[in-house]
């Protein structure tokens, strides 16, 4: 393997020791609930943790482990995705309860078929769960799709003696799934917790990376998961683990390492696409490597970006922009757009709830992601100075 894009685990994956043991151990013991919420910016490397802790907690006995992300999730709906969780957690348990058929399988078997299938194995518990989700009427009720989902793992766990894992990645996201047409909302967490809290078999793990919907889920005290799981803020690599990082596929300089530890501020998906750009070149000069970079904000910025910049509304457009041009003070940014103080700051509150934003200190914001700040600097502001000196 070399540089990737994709999630990273075992001898890929670099660093957060730490943090990787303290939530193995706590997972892996029996009698302990005790859950994780990952918190930290897209490209962070949250799903990555996720599977390098599904890998780790996998060599052990009387555990199982389902990996989910919700943006995974098809079709959007609540249904699709209680459908996926419920197979997931069957096809973890089903060495431990002797059964034959691949959990996909199970829901293309005419009931009857099913019905004798099951009874000859440990799944019988759970068989009106499993006819529930075959079955499912258009309209079912949420509460009751939610609960069967979420309790498929209890009951395999209390019979086999053995302990779920759940991780569900982009966890908050499920508030957008669909149900009848509308949004889920809110409630849906509400749900799943009441459910947690009789758990005696089952772990949750979540992670999530936008700021607003980490709010509502877990981070504020009036939310359903406040001080229910162990939040952990996923912070960007060290320059000792982008170093490790660079050296493990590349003949780099200490000069070279320092120049894209600079660009991606450890970032680690940045480092992995420079990483694999510079395979590409002859030498790593300090020349080719500012070349790379510059090629990375023209080319794939313009894909990473263009689409969440323009998914900002026309004023957090305009903040976020005079931001990358050096006013860091919501004084000044009113004075520049020739808006009114309230309304920066009220813009800036919600480009902070999406993550895109923060304040460092009193009267004082940055950029969260210094690549996108470039990449505003080089290619949105420079084009415009261009365009009107022509
Ligand atoms: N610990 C790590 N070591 C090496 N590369 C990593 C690590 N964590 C993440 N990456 C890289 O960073 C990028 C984003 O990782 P990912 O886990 O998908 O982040 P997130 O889920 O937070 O968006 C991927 O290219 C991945 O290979
Ligand atoms: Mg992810």
């Amino acid at each position: 393997m070399t540089f990737t894009l994709q999630p990273v685990k075992g001898k890929e994956f670099i660093n957060r020791t730490e943090l990787l043991e303290e939530m193995v151990a706590e997972l892996k013991a029996k009698r302990s609930t005790t859950g994780y919420a990952l918190y930290g910016k897209r490209r962070i490397g949250k799903t990555s943790i996720l599977k390098e802790v599904q890998r780790r907690l996998e060599q052990e006995d009387g555990i199982v482990v389902v990996y989910l992300s919700v943006w995974d999730i098809i079709e959007s709906t609540l249904t699709e995705f209680c459908q996926r969780l419920s197979l997931g957690v069957i096809e973890a348990y089903r060495p431990h309860i002797g059964l034959k058929y691949r959990a996909n399988e199970l829901i293309r078997t005419p009931l009857a078929m099913l019905r004798k299938i099951l009874e000859e194995t440990e799944l019988k518990i759970v068989y009106n769960e499993i006819e529930f989700l075959i079955t499912r009427k258009k309209d079912t009720d949420e509460g009751v799709l939610i609960e069967h989902a979420f309790n498929i793992s209890e009951k395999l766990g209390e019979k086999a003696d053995i302990k779920c894992v759940l991780l569900i990645d982009e966890f908050p996201s499920i508030i957008d799934l669909k149900s009848n047409n509308l949004k889920v909302g809110e409630a849906v967490l509400r749900k799943i917790r009441t459910i947690s809290e009789d758990w005696e078999r089952t772990t949750l793990c979540i992670s999530g990376s936008i700021r607003s919907t980490m709010n509502l889920a877990v981070l504020s005290s009036s939310s359903p998961f406040y001080r229910q799981l162990i939040v952990k803020e996923i912070s960007p690599l060290k320059q000792e683990h982008v170093t490790k990082l660079l050296s493990q596929h590349l003949d780099i300089s200490q000069e070279g390492i320092q120049e894209i530890y600079d660009f991606s501020a450890g970032i680690p998906f940045y480092v992995q696409f420079v990483g694999k750009m510079l395979e590409r070149t002859e030498k790593n000069t300090l020349d080719s490597i500012r070349r790379v970079e510059r090629e990375f904000l023209a080319e794939e910025g313009n894909i990473l970006f263009k689409e969440e910049f323009d998914s900002l509304g026309p004023k957090e457009r305009l903040i976020v922009l005079s931001i990358a041009s050096g006013c860091h003070a919501p004084k000044e940014m009113a004075n520049t757009l020739g808006d009114k103080m309230s309304n920066v700051n009220r813009f800036l509150t919600y480009l902070g709830e999406k993550g895109y934003v923060s304040k460092k200190e009193r009267g004082y914001y940055v950029l969260e992601d210094p690549v996108f700040e470039r990449w505003m600097k080089e290619v949105i502001l420079e084009a415009d100075t261009v365009d009107t000196n022509v």
